[in-house]
């Protein structure tokens, strides 16, 4: 999987080196390439926005800079995203579906934006990763590498995106460590009985638990057994 980045701010992308992303990156499960948009300009003082046409405040990004900085990466079967506040907005399908892409290129819009007959002419899908005005799209494009990076081969252990909140449909259930007592607080108990079965039927319990208190909505298109109906019915009537 490759992401191709078109940013004016390369440098905000270094939190990306650390950890499981840095790690995937060097085994070369991925590849993110940063470009430049700037390195696009033609202009003497690497100038790469004016003033919008029909007055108003601040500048307007050039769209020829952008579209030169986009063809040099540009390939085929790339898919390419424009991460914008007025997208679609980002959640786990979406991240998912993503994942089977080989090449995708994220346009970084900012804070001044991005002259409109550019994003017309590449028609990229636009995409938001929540319902707040971000500076830019630059931590919008590492949220969406990060994420997406977590499905492809190799760069997490299988279980891990298998078992995640989210994808199985509900929240993770509680995870506990050493020391067995921590301020009073106790290990549950069920988890050092050694029986296999009664913990994962302890932790599926408590993952609905969990959903219930803290992201209801979530279990209305949620996948239950019978059994699992029956006990999220007695946690609704519990807490009526
Ligand atoms: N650019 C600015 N705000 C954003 C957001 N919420 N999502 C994606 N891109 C953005």
């Amino acid at each position: 999987m490759k992401f191709d980045v078109l940013t004016l701010f390369p440098e905000m992308f270094t939190p990306l080196k650390e950890s499981i992303i840095g790690r995937a990156e060097k085994n070369n499960y991925i590849e993110i390439n940063i470009t430049n948009i700037r390195d696009f300009s033609k202009d003497k003082h690497n100038k790469v926005d004016d003033t919008p046409y029909g007055g108003g405040a601040g500048m307007v990004i050039r769209p020829d800079v952008v579209y030169d900085a986009y063809k040099s990466v540009k390939t085929k079967s790339a898919k390419t995203i424009y991460l914008t506040p007025q997208g679609k907005k980002l959640d786990q399908k979406i991240v998912e579906d993503l994942s089977r892409y080989e090449h995708i290129i994220l346009l970084c819009g900012h804070y001044e934006g991005i002259d409109q007959r550019v994003i017309d002419e590449i028609a990229p899908e636009e995409l938001s990763i929540g319902d707040y005005v971000l500076t830019g799209g630059e931590l919008p494009a590492m949220v969406l590498i990060d994420s997406v990076s977590r499905y492809v081969d190799g760069v997490l252990n299988k279980e891990s995106t298998l078992e995640e909140s989210f994808s199985s449909g509900i929240l993770e259930y509680p995870q506990y460590t050493r020391p067995e007592v921590f301020n009073k607080r106790e290990v549950p108990d069920i988890l050092k009985s050694g029986h296999h079965e009664k913990i994962e039927n302890w932790r599926r319990k408590k993952a609905i638990e969990i959903t219930y208190k803290k992201r209801p909505d979530l279990l209305e298109n949620g996948n239950f057994t019978e059994d699992e109906i029956e006990y999220i019915k007695n946690l609704k009537e519990k807490n009526n």
